[in-house]
Parts: C-alpha cells; structure tokens; sequence
C-alpha cells in the first residue's frame, strides 16, 4: 500500500528510518515508536502522555535523528508567553533601526517552523492559555503572522509534539478540546519491570543484582500507601550510579546494605511524594522500601 501525502503542505516523514533508530537507542518502545512515527509521517501533530521518566524524550530524540529532521525542545511553563515562544525584536536594534526583520529574534516556534523541525513541548499542560491559542492557530494553519515581521509559513516536515504528565497539579484537563482534536494521543506509562532493569544496565552498566534490586524498590515505590507519587526510572538509575562511586568513597568491595541504603535515600527520597496523612518522615519510608526490595528479591 502506498500512503497518499497526508496533506500538500505537510510532507511525509521516514517513519520507517524512525522506528530503525528507535529501536537501536530506545528500550522496548517498538509499538510506540512505530505508532509515533506513523502520525507524525502522516502529518499529524502528537500529544505524548506519561509520567516523568517514561522516556518521552529519548523516543521522540530518535524518531528525530531517525527521519532527519531538527528537534527543537521547549520547556512548558508559566513563563512561556507568545512572546517566548514567537520571538522578539531586538529592542536596542528597534531604537536605532526601527523594526526591521534583520533585527527579530526568533523564538523556537519560528525556528522549528521555518527549519520544518519538530517543536517538542514538555510540560504542555503548564502553558499559559494565549501561548496555547498560538499553537492552535499554528496547527490548523500551518502559518502565522508576527506582527511587523511577516507571515511565517511552516516547512512541511514541521510538526508539533506536545509532551504531558498524566500526575501534574496543573492538570491534562486543562488542555483544550481543540488541541486534542487536531493531534492523536500516545500513552507512556511506566515499562514492565525487565525492560527498566535494561534502561538502567543501559544507563550504569551496574551490576544485575544492584540493578534488580534497584528497579525493584522504584517499583514498589509507584505501589505504596504511604506514597502519593512514586519514583521513576530515574530513581533506580541514580541509586545504582551513587551506590558504585560511595562503594569506592568507602573503600568497600561492592555495594553492601550501608552502602545500597545511603544511595537509595540519596537518590529516592526527592523523587518521591508522601501521601496525605503520612507523619513519618520519607526517609524511613525508603528505607523500608529498599530493605524489602533486596528481600524480594531474595526470595525471587
Ligand atoms: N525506553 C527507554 N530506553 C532507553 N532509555 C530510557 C527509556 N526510558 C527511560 N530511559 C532513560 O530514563 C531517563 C528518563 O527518560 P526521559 O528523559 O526520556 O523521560 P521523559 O519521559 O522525557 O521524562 P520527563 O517527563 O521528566 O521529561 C533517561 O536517562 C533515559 O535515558
Ligand atoms: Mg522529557
């Protein structure tokens, strides 16, 4: 079968170069991947929904390198105005030149646009509402007018990918009904317990049985009563990075209990969030976790 182009003014991508690299650099992933780059070949723009740490990053990082095409990266936040997000003119410039298009400095929407990259948006749900309406705008017209710069039309590799967390205070309801019916939704949730234990070996190269018991106590940190908001990935890759350098600081072996237990409670105690009521302080609360982690393990 051969797909018709998606629309004139937004070309194809190589979703299968896409899905290559993904598969090369990403853990798991594959239906992801391959349903990502086919929306994004197709020509449609994506929301990636999932917790920290799912590795929405990494993915659209290679289907990027993958097609050939620029990534441009975009912190969501309160602070994003359209003015952030469009781009500006040189303020010194404009005094002595006037506003000319020589002195605008454009921000990363123009730039994806007019490099046809894709413009990736974490955070999106923290986007103010007017910096949400340019997007909008953008997507269904794939152009926009800057005021006293001109019209700037999209390439037609430009896409828009939206990353959210499903846990986020600000919340995914506050996106727009629009901007759902003009992009196609992808859930992250976390990975199954031996494709972690991967991204971790991947990321430390530590050792299995520290790497196990790691990704076990993370685990069990999203599943816990006395947690509201567990750890991710991220979690056990620090554990596993601290435990190997502190093992040295202190002259041991390997990782024993003292050594494995500090490092947890370095690495996890930030990450995770204490559920309502909870009076004990999160130290404890890991360390339990961690203990149980390794006897599980144990008994695995
Ligand atoms: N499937 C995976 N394959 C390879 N590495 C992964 C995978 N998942 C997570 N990682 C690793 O875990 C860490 C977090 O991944 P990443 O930054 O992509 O997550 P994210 O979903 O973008 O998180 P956030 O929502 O906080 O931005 C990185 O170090 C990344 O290398
Ligand atoms: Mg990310």
């Amino acid at each position: 079968m051969t797909a018709a182009p998606a629309r004139p003014d937004a070309a194809r991508l190589d979703a299968v170069g896409m899905v290559r690299t993904a598969r090369e650099r990403v853990v798991a992933r594959v239906r992801e991947a391959e349903v990502v780059a086919a929306a994004l070949s197709a020509g449609r723009n994506v929301v990636l929904e999932g917790p920290p740490g799912t590795g929405k990053t990494t993915l659209l990082r290679a289907l990027a390198d993958g097609t050939g095409v620029p990534l441009v990266l975009v912190e969501g936040n309160a602070e994003l105005t359209p003015t952030r997000l469009v781009g500006h003119h040189d303020a010194s410039r404009v005094l002595t030149e006037d506003y000319r298009p020589e002195n605008f400095v454009p921000g990363p929407l123009t730039r994806a646009m007019t490099e046809g990259a894709l413009l990736y948006v974490e955070e999106f749900n923290r986007v103010p509402e007017e910096t949400m309406n340019v997007l909008l705008g953008v997507l269904s017209e794939r152009e926009m007018h800057v005021p006293r710069y001109g019209r700037v039309p999209a390439r037609p590799t430009f896409r828009l990918v939206a990353a959210m967390n499903p846990f986020d205070a600000v919340g995914t309801a506050r996106i727009s009904p629009a901007l759902y019916d003009r992009s196609c939704r992808v859930a992250m949730g976390y990975q199954e317990e031996d494709a972690e234990r991967a991204v971790v070996t991947t990321a430390t190269g530590g050792p299995a049985d520290l790497v196990a018991h790691a990704v076990r106590a993370v685990r069990i940190t999203r599943d816990h009563a006395e947690l509201r908001i567990g750890s991710s990935v991220r979690g056990a890759i620090d554990t596993v990075l601290i435990a190997g350098e502190l093992a040295v600081v202190r002259g041991r072996d390997g990782v024993d209990d003292e050594v494995g237990e500090d490092a947890a409670l370095a690495a996890l105690t930030g990450k995770v969030t204490l559920a309502d009521g909870v009076t004990r302080p999160v130290e404890h609360v890991v360390v339990d976790i961690w203990r149980r982690a390794g006897g599980e393990l144990g008994k695995a």
